[in-house]
């Protein structure tokens, strides 16, 4: 059992019951423009599209205690103070409750005969949150008790908020009208967006905008702050320092009365015409005086509860409306849950936020990633294509001419990061696997002419969309080492193997350090990216049936082909895939060395790539990745680890054994592994292997693996390691799409191809059947799998509205709005 909560499934929500779980477990808000995180303990922040630009509250990463800022809410009853989230008082309530919902979280607490309960949410549409707030006297006697909603205000700019106090400490500046509060640092200046915090329901007694004032002084804290140990705001009004929003709300409550109101927070931005009131005359009081006209439009339209309910409701209709794409009814609880609910939600998470904000990435990092955001696609072209449309187009636009690819990008600008520049060499490859889905999931093959140009080049009319995908293909088979297998540049998807970067320097970037464009950088060659080539080249045939140019779908098999060829004399260690060959040509990967024997990236691409498929190497390279790499927690990337640091592998061998990259378990990869399991029929262990870094099996062993049971990690812990089984860095990991993936398209079977819906089951032996709902292409099939013979592959009969069909693949024009399919394996 699972001692810190449980999952809601009814309700897809999961539900947290003592606040003091091992790690703190978060939540994303909103889902267009506005977004926040926030832990089961309020902690957290939001920001308006980019979490480093744009961020409106302050937290404070990495300190101790660790979530620490977030949004509070404090209850002063008598002598007793405490909140609802538990945090930052930490006292003890009598109850405490938090559900983490789709794009919501309710959190409940209750003490002496109060309870306080808030549902946080950014409506769709709009650019603020709503903490709607419910207080009620669950005892016998009257209340008089005060609240304080609480934030700390970020000066927008995340890192310098972080780093620049010379600056900071005299820039804060606040406006407060009519009993709301507004953060208007640099308003004055160049900028034209502004944040607001108010109270809508109940008349605010008082505020406080100086942290030092709230706190008492700047040696206070928020687990007691001045101000509501004496009960009483001070009605401050911040310059410079750390300007925070404090609303006192004073409320009698009769026994069992409960009182409804709610705080807005939120951005707004004024165009530059009418950036400051309009009364405003120079040298008159009101100069400077920002306009809040904006903001008033949104109070307006929630000044009533009702407003909030119906905004509630919006939201919960758009994700019942996309959760209804594909639907799985089956007596697993974990594949149901995870499929029906939390798998997807993550993939749109990762869609939104890409690597920018979670509690281990601080928003203030990473751009787009052009390998991640690819595979960030294939979990959501069935929930949202147009978006999908446009991030395809965004990621094919930041490709150079020769080829390669901008490694990150900004999402505000969409213009390629210098800094991480390129030169990884599988970055290219990604972008025909997204396309490919894409097309197969709306048939949307005019996106193929969609003129874009290249990063490197002023022609933005120039190369189509066609263009970038055949130039990806390219790429590989122009950067080809000694043995004809693809270079590989600063890194492959492991970022961590860094063949060509002998960083000696501390602190400097391990993917950057080399020259990757050097003689010697020639040498280095990756298996992996050999498979994933292999992979590409049928996804591009696949893409060029589509278009009919049958020619080149024959030349670019072909092309896969001779790559096979190459893999199968150079890359062939014996009983699994060799993963690369350094940068002095020696092998990395293979029986011969002493670490790094075996690694499972090569195996999972070089069967997806179709490797072996007939001579019995990949069955051989799985069995190995079985028998050497495989644990109860998941499948370790490679083993023996590298105990001390290897100048010529760069940064895998930095991490002591058993973490990240060395050793540890990477719960992507093992994706991949599942589905190879699944193209060589052993639905026992593609499942096994799927169960293995489920979180939601993970609620038994919960004070191991510490992270959230409901969202994918991106690591394990591995065995090497003095705490193996210990997940961190959840939420943003491209675990998320692969495994939705796995499950539903591989296991469960269900998938868009190129003719139509495929059908074509992978599951284990003792499965009796389930039954998919798909929403595809306008139409709904309702999908029944029996499973009588106990197989785990192989379809036997299809019927399709009554009619048998041959394969296993439906035809688009079959059937009319609903179809009825039935599936026997065997
Ligand atoms: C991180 C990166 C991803 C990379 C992986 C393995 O998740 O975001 O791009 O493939 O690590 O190194
Ligand atoms: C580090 C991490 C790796 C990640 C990379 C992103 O190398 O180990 O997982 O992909 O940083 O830059």
């Amino acid at each position: 059992m699972n001692p810190y909560g449980r999952f809601d499934d009814a309700n897809r929500e999961y539900v947290i019951t003592r606040p003091d779980t091992p790690l703190p477990w978060f939540n994303y808000l909103g889902c267009e423009e506005f977004f926040g995180i926030i832990s089961n303990t309020g902690g957290g922040y939001c920001f308006y599209r980019d979490a480093k630009m744009r961020r409106l509250m302050r937290y404070r990463y990495n300190n101790c205690p660790l979530d620490s800022n977030g949004r509070y809410l404090y209850v002063k009853d008598g002598n007793s103070i405490w909140n609802q989230t538990w945090k930052p008082t930490r006292t003890k309530l009598d109850s405490y409750e938090c559900r983490h919902g789709m794009g919501y979280s309710t959190i409940t607490g209750a003490k002496d005969g109060v309870e306080v309960s808030i549902r946080y949410f950014v409506p769709i549409g709009q650019t603020t949150e709503v903490w709607d707030v419910r207080v009620r006297n669950t005892g016998k006697t009257k209340k008089n008790i005060s609240l304080f909603g609480f934030l700390e205000w970020c000066l927008w700019d995340a890192m310098d908020d972080q780093t620049n106090f010379q600056r900071n400490y005299s820039i804060g500046q606040v406006e407060i009208e009519d009993g709301a509060i507004f953060h208007v640092t640099e308003y004055r200046e160049r900028r034209n967006h502004f944040g607001y915090f108010s109270v809508i329901g109940e008349k605010p007694a008082g505020f406080d905008t100086s942290r030092d004032k709230f706190v008492g002084s700047v040696h206070g804290g928020l687990d007691a702050p001045a101000v509501v140990v004496n009960g009483k705001c001070t009605n401050s009004v911040a310059f410079g320092w750390q300007p925070v929003g404090v609303h006192q709300i004073d409320l009698n409550l009769a026994p069992g009365e409960e009182k409804r109101f709610h705080f807005l927070l939120g951005y707004a931005e004024n165009d530059e015409k009418s950036k400051f009131a309009k009364s405003a005359d120079a040298g008159s009081a009101k100069a400077g005086v920002v306009n809040k006209s904006p903001y008033h439009k949104v109070a307006k339209q929630f000044e009533s509860s009702k407003a909030v309910d119906a905004e509630f409701a919006k939201l919960k209709d758009h994700w019942t409306d996309l959760l209804s794409v594909y639907s799985v009814k089956i007596d697993d609880p974990h594949v149901s849950r995870m499929v029906n609910i939390w798998n997807q939600y993550q993939c749109m998470t990762t869609l939104n936020m890409s690597r920018s904000a979670s509690g281990y990435e601080s928003g203030i990092g990473r751009g787009m990633g052009y390998r991640d955001s690819n595979q960030d696609l294939l979990g959501v072209v069935h929930l949202q294509p147009e978006r999908s449309r446009q991030r395809i187009l965004d990621l094919a636009a930041t490709q150079l001419s020769d080829g390669i690819c901008y490694h990150q990008y900004q999402p505000l600008t969409k213009k390629g990061n210098t800094a991480a520049g390129s030169n990884f060499n599988d970055d290219p490859l990604w972008l025909p696997l997204a396309v490919a889905a894409y097309i197969n999931e709306t048939g949307d093959a005019k996106i193929l002419n969609e003129k874009i140009g290249y990063a490197d080049k002023d022609n933005k009319d120039g190369a189509t969309l066609m263009d970038h995908l055949e130039l990806s293909i390219a790429y590989t088979l122009k950067h080809r080492g000694p043995h004809g297998l693809p270079l590989i540049g600063h890194a492959d998807w492991n970022d961590c193997l860094n063949l060509n970067c002998f960083s000696s320097t501390p602190g400097e970037s391990f993917q950057l350090a080399g020259d990757v464009d050097g003689p010697q950088a020639r040498i280095a060659e990756s298996v992996m990216i050999a498979g994933l080539f292999c992979a590409a080249c049928e996804k591009m045939a696949e893409i060029y049936h589509q278009v009919g140019r049958e020619a080149d779908a024959a030349a670019v098999l072909k092309n896969g082909e001779s790559m096979r060829l190459v893999v199968n004399q150079h890359g062939w260690d014996g009983e699994w895939f060799l993963r690369a060959y350094d940068a002095k040509g020696k092998k990395i990967g293979s029986h011969e060395n002493a670490e790094g024997k075996i690694f499972i990236e090569s195996q999972g691409w070089g069967v997806l790539g179709g490797i072996g498929l007939t001579d019995g190497k990949a069955q051989k390279a799985l069995d190995s990745t079985n028998k050497l790499l495989a644990t109860s927690n998941g499948i370790i990337l490679q083993q023996p680890p590298y105990a001390t640091y290897h100048l010529e592998l760069g940064e895998i061998s930095s991490y002591p054994p058993g973490y990240k990259e060395n050793a540890g378990i990477f719960t992507h990869n093992n994706t991949w592994i599942q589905i190879a399991e699944t193209m060589l029929g052993n639905g026992d262990r593609a499942f096994e292997y799927y169960m293995s870094i489920c979180p939601s099996g993970k609620e038994q062993q919960i004070d191991t693996y510490r992270a959230e049971p409901y969202v994918y990690s991106q690591m394990t812990a591995g065995r090497d390691a003095p705490t193996p089984g210990e997940a961190k860095n959840s939420w943003l990991t491209g675990t998320a799409s692969w495994s939705l993936v796995s499950i539903t398209q591989f296991i469960l079977g269900v998938r868009p191809g190129p003719k139509g819906l495929i059908v074509d089951p992978c599951v284990p032996k003792s499965w009796k059947g389930y039954s998919v709902t798909r929403k595809f292409r306008g139409k709904t099939y309702q999908i029944d799998v029996k499973n009588p013979a106990g197989v785990s592959k192989g379809v036997k009969k299809l019927i399709v509205d009554g009619k048998p069909v041959a394969g296993n693949s439906i035809p688009f024009d079959l059937g009319g709005k609903t179809v009825a399919v039935s599936v026997e394996l065997g």
